[in-house]
């Protein structure tokens, strides 16, 4: 089976209304690969102005959900809150929620299956942190990242998602992975999908790399048997995103 090659944009914080907009614009009249699968996660407050402006073959994605679509918790965005402005699309796990803002496994469990009962879409992010690498923990930590979320989800549910595999330490480092570093977490990752949900899940589930890609890396990664994609922070807010999205032309 041939996987969709899929590119995702996450913004994070680092636009405004007007750097959004230019974003938005700058997408619209680019020639983008129209085999690849493409999404762009922005801020909340921008979910409705992003679905108004962006071309149609860019889902938007919110950037994190909550796994309950009602009650006492501020701040919060709801599953089917997000439906109400037909946003398809969320992240959960984002190594910014676990590391700064301490959500557990199990909170990111809950948070996914959350959207899954909505049947969002979700870009379910893992990945080690430098000290669990050089402890040489990466297979380790990243296959509890993925046991906890299949505990609580159905082996049909993994249709749903796209598996982002972020190592802590090359977010926002400028320290992208070789190819070959991503590579070989990426084929562990699709053994884990083999041996606990089948070579059809195995086949189909896509796995995408994040942390410091950019116009210059992507290309070698996107080479990599087992690499399905990028999730793209700090590039995606800027023109090279074009060519990331690209990449795999
Ligand atoms: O979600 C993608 C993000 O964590 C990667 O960030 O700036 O290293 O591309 P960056």
């Amino acid at each position: 089976m041939v996987r969709q090659f899929f590119v995702g944009g996450n913004t994070k914080m680092q636009v405004t209304f007007n750097s959004l907009n230019d974003i938005i614009e700058n997408l619209n009249k680019a020639d983008l690969d129209d085999k690849t699968e493409k999404v762009l996660a922005v801020p909340s407050i921008y979910l409705s102005e992003a679905k108004n402006r962006l071309n149609p073959s860019i889902a938007v994605s919110a950037q994190n959900v909550y796994g309950k679509n009602t009650g006492a918790f501020t701040g919060e965005i709801a599953p089917t809150q997000l439906k109400d402005f037909d946003i398809k699309w969320t992240l959960t796990g984002h190594s910014e929620r676990r590391h700064i803002f301490k959500e557990n496994d199990d909170d990111v469990a809950m948070r996914t299956k959350g959207a899954l009962n909505e049947q969002l879409n979700v870009i379910f992010c893992i990945g080690e942190k430098l000290e669990e690498r050089e402890s040489g923990k990466t297979k380790e930590v990243v296959q509890h990242q993925l046991n906890s979320l299949n505990k609580d989800i159905s082996k049909e549910e993994w249709s749903k998602i796209v598996i982002a595999y972020e190592p802590v330490w090359a977010i926002g480092t400028g320290k992208v992975a070789t190819p070959e570093i991503a590579q070989e977490a990426h084929k562990d990752i699709r053994q884990w999908l083999t041996t606990n949900l089948g070579q059809d899940a195995a086949d189909s589930v896509r796995v995408i790399y994040g942390g410091s890609v950019s116009h210059t890396n992507c290309g070698d990664l996107a080479k990599q048997p087992d690499i399905d994609g990028f999730l793209v922070g700090g590039a995606s807010v800027k023109p090279e995103f074009v060519h990331i999205i690209n990449a795999n032309q």
